[in-house]
């Protein structure tokens, strides 16, 4: 931790390290049942990577910025289903380790990359065709700064996940997270459309989705 790390930072960095072999375990299940359990109940998890992977490859893009890549499950995918190339960011040195050894495991190895910083403090001087951050705003202080700072690394998309305010899950998801140590955030449809609008990167769409909403914005060129 550095003296500008600011607590919120050091709560989710020291929360996902934590959890490394828990989180993978939601994508790698030991067992049928589990797999099926994570199809039916944690669907979201999927939706949010189709949908990430979907709007990529329609809009062309080559080169993909996986921000909070976690373990590297998504980057992987994505590398496996049709993008030429995925740098993976996360905060959390242990999610990286974990990206690095699934992605050589994978054979895929040469068309990932992983670094592990915190996005917010990385300068843009190499850019990515498209830039997305699946699951990642439920932990972001500062979600304008956030998507400003994903536009700045973008040629054409950007995009990202949001988690929904719902009457009983959001209070129940923030209390067992806080209990954990970690903050979490939850966006209104509304709140989202100011976050693009401010963010002025493209034409923009929304989709709602169970667990609340992905949206992206694409550049014409
Ligand atoms: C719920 S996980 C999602 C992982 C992966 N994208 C997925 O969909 O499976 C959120 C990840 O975002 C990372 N993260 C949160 N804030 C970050 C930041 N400022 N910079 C880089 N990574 C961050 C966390 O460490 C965590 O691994």
């Amino acid at each position: 931790m550095t003296q500008e790390d600011s607590r919120h930072t050091v709560q989710v960095r020291d929360y996902f390290d934590g959890r490394v072999a828990d989180y993978d375990a939601f994508y790698d299940p030991p067992s049928p049942f589990w797999r099926a359990f994570n199809r039916v109940f944690r669907k979201a998890v999927y939706l949010r990577r189709d949908q990430a992977l979907k709007v990529t490859l329609d809009a062309g893009c080559q080169t993909m910025l996986d921000v909070g890549c976690g373990s590297g499950q998504n980057t992987v995918y994505f590398v496996r289903h049709g993008v030429a190339h995925v740098l993976g960011i996360d905060i959390a040195p242990e999610m990286i380790r974990l990206a690095e050894q699934l992605a050589e495991r994978a054979g895929v190895r040469q068309q990932c990359d992983f670094v592990h910083a915190d996005f917010l403090r990385m300068s843009a001087e190499q850019k990515s065709d498209s830039v997305v951050a699946c699951g990642v705003f439920d932990y972001v202080e500062r979600p304008d700064e956030f998507l400003a700072h994903m536009a700045r690394f973008a040629n054409r998309v950007i995009y990202g996940s949001f988690p929904g305010w719902t009457l009983i899950r959001s209070p129940l998801r923030k209390i067992r997270y806080a209990l954990r140590g970690c903050p979490t955030h939850f966006y209104r449809r509304r709140e989202i459309i100011a976050l693009f609008a401010k963010a002025g990167f493209g034409r923009t769409e929304i989709l709602p989705v169970p667990s609340g909403h992905l949206a992206w914005a694409i550049r014409e060129v």
